[in-house]
């Protein structure tokens, strides 16, 4: 599917300069959304995977539909302060600014398989420090899925080593 179409390009938000991806009209039309994650499900089938974890907030729009259709759980990953129980942490890079990330210190079993879900690669700083969480926990990080992926920014060059899929490339 042409997915690129039901994608929004918003200029100047939320900083001048930034060309936003507003995903939300993507979502809006069912088809698409469904195809969308139809898509990531496919790709995740053949990775055996025992978790999903998503980066809050858009990780989990994209994260808990796969993790509904794989039959597995989902494990949140949200910036400080947001997680009521024990979790372990990482500082993180982003696009436009910097923050903290956690996760629950029991939400992944030492060697689980885990699938990293988001709505967007673009630095690659968020997903790096999921990866730094997961693998802090002793998860095996056997792919991660994004509907787009922003080139130009060279997020990939932090995932060499990982498995990856994105739907869309800008
Ligand atoms: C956006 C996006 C990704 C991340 C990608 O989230 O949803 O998680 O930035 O950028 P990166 O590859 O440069 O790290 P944001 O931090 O804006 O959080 P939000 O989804 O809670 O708005």
């Amino acid at each position: 599917m042409d997915y690129k179409k039901y994608i929004t390009l918003v200029n100047d938000w939320p900083k001048e300069g930034i060309e936003f991806k507003d995903i939300t009209t993507l979502m809006d039309n069912g088809k698409a959304f469904k195809s969308a994650v139809d898509e990531i499900v496919t790709y995740a089938d053949q990775l055996n995977i025992d978790l999903v974890v998503g980066p809050e907030a858009r990780g989990f729009i994209i994260g808990c539909p796969v993790s509904y259709a794989l039959e597995v759980g989902f494990a949140p990953v949200r910036k400080e302060g947001k997680l009521p129980r024990e979790v372990i942490k990482v500082d993180y890079g982003l696009e436009y600014g910097k923050d903290i990330l956690t996760i629950h210190k029991d939400a992944i079993k030492p060697g689980q398989r885990v699938l990293i879900t988001d709505d967007l690669l673009a630095t690659g700083g968020t997903i790096e420090a999921t990866i730094n969480l997961v693998e802090q926990l002793g998860g095996i990080v056997a792919g991660c899925a994004f509907l787009i992926e922003l080139s130009y920014l060279h997020g990939r060059e932090k995932l060499q080593g990982y498995d990856v899929l994105t739907l869309m490339e800008y």
